[in-house]
């Protein structure tokens, strides 16, 4: 899960997949990172601990880390949050396989849509419910492919 910051929308949407995964008995490795090395080593914006608190999801063991080539090569399935995020990505890498396993997140819950989860840190505490919820939605997507 790949966004900027690696503290607002990814650390969500590694939480809430991470916790679907669990319940389905589905056996992933799930991480998040941001594109940007701005928050490195931060915990995730108060306002996304706030909203997983809310929903039942502690997510305060995360850590905000930059996503590096490698992780291109290591995971199956790289999931940006918008466009610029995705760009950001498939910059660090010449290889149109590597490529080939980004995707934005919502194409999941809106196929082929190409819609961003908008960026909630600049604006007040009810884009982080609509980030979470949007979020949720796009995880069960996920988890129903799996299951
Ligand atoms: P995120 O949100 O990409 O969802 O973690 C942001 C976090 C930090 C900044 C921008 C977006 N920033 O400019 O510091």
């Amino acid at each position: 899960m790949v966004c900027l910051g690696n503290i607002c929308r990814s650390p969500l949407a590694e939480g809430i997949l991470r916790d679907k995964a669990s319940k389905a008995g589905v056996d992933l490795e799930i991480d998040s990172a941001g594109t940007a090395a701005y928050h490195e080593g931060e915990l995730p914006d108060r306002r996304s601990i706030a909203v997983a608190k809310k929903n039942g999801l502690d997510i305060t063991n995360q850590r905000a880390r930059q996503f590096k080539e490698e992780d291109l090569v290591y995971y199956d399935v790289i999931f940006a949050m918008d466009q610029s995020n995705y760009n950001n990505i498939c910059r660090l890498t010449d290889n149109e396989v590597l490529k080939s396993k980004v995707d934005l997140i919502l194409n999941k819950s809106y196929p082929n849509e190409n819609i961003a989860v908008p960026d909630p840190y600049y604006g007040g505490d009810n884009g982080f419910d609509e980030v979470y919820s949007i979020l949720d939605k796009a995880c069960d997507v996920i988890i129903n492919e799996l299951i």
